[in-house]
């Protein structure tokens, strides 16, 4: 099966902890766009969505699912997003969209994560995808240097040449060489540097579930 079969599979998958009459939360990436295309065909049973995105929003919404802001709704049952790597733990690196922060936002936002991966996601220890963290414009070279002194690498995401622009009107910086054995404490450490709008670790919000797309078909695992 390819890659992209894999997460069409779990997107579909996904299907079965949506709960019907309610508002899902959304996350953003390939893997989730397979999950929209697969809401759009039960549509008449969800109330519609809160997206994590401005590309999930587009898509949700040419697919006729209406979509809530975050602020006009309460508590949501269940938050379905991908993910750039998952641990054994349930803790995971996101942000290779740059949608991290509204992720984070609506996953606090809901009571179950459901992470919908293919397997080259799972992970012993995260941190060899590069580690996307949103910043202040203003502090990114001197979070560069701080990421320095704790043996990352840290670059400015670039789109056509000059810095990519979040959703919320902020920078990303993808930081490499670091090994996050403690996904908890890195979390807690860099969330307080000034500066850092939202760091890519999700312990604090971790997946509750993770639906693993393997050759041998979709593995549950529950965290
Ligand atoms: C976007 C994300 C995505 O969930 C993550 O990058 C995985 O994307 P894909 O499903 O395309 O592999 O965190 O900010």
């Amino acid at each position: 099966m390819t890659q992209d079969e894999l997460k069409t599979l779990v997107g579909q998958a996904a299907l079965r902890y949506v709960v019907p009459g309610e508002i899902v939360g959304v996350g953003t990436g390939s893997t989730v766009n397979k999950f929209i295309d697969a809401l759009a065909t039960i549509k008449d049973q969800v109330k519609g969505a809160v997206s994590s995105s401005e590309a999930s929003t587009a898509k949700l919404k040419a697919l006729g699912i209406t979509v809530f802001d975050a602020n006009d709704v309460g508590e949501l049952a269940v938050y379905i997003d991908g993910a750039d790597e998952i641990d054994g733990l349930g803790h995971m690196v996101k942000g290779g969209g740059a949608a991290l922060t509204r992720e984070k936002i609506v996953a606090a936002q809901s009571r179950q994560f459901v992470c919908i991966a293919d397997e080259s996601k799972l992970v012993q220890t995260l941190g060899q995808f590069p580690l996307p963290v949103e910043v202040i414009p203003m502090s990114s070279n001197r979070l560069v240097r701080q990421f320095a002194a704790m043996g990352g690498q840290a670059k400015l995401r670039l789109k056509d040449g000059q810095p990519l622009v979040t959703d919320n009107g902020q920078y990303i910086l993808d930081v490499t060489g670091l090994q996050i054995s403690d996904p908890v404490a890195f979390e807690n450490q860099v969330s307080q540097w000034p500066g850092v709008v939202t760091v890519g670790v999700f312990a604090l919000q971790k997946a509750h579930v993770c639906l693993l797309g393997t050759a041998q078909g979709v593995k549950t695992l529950e965290f």
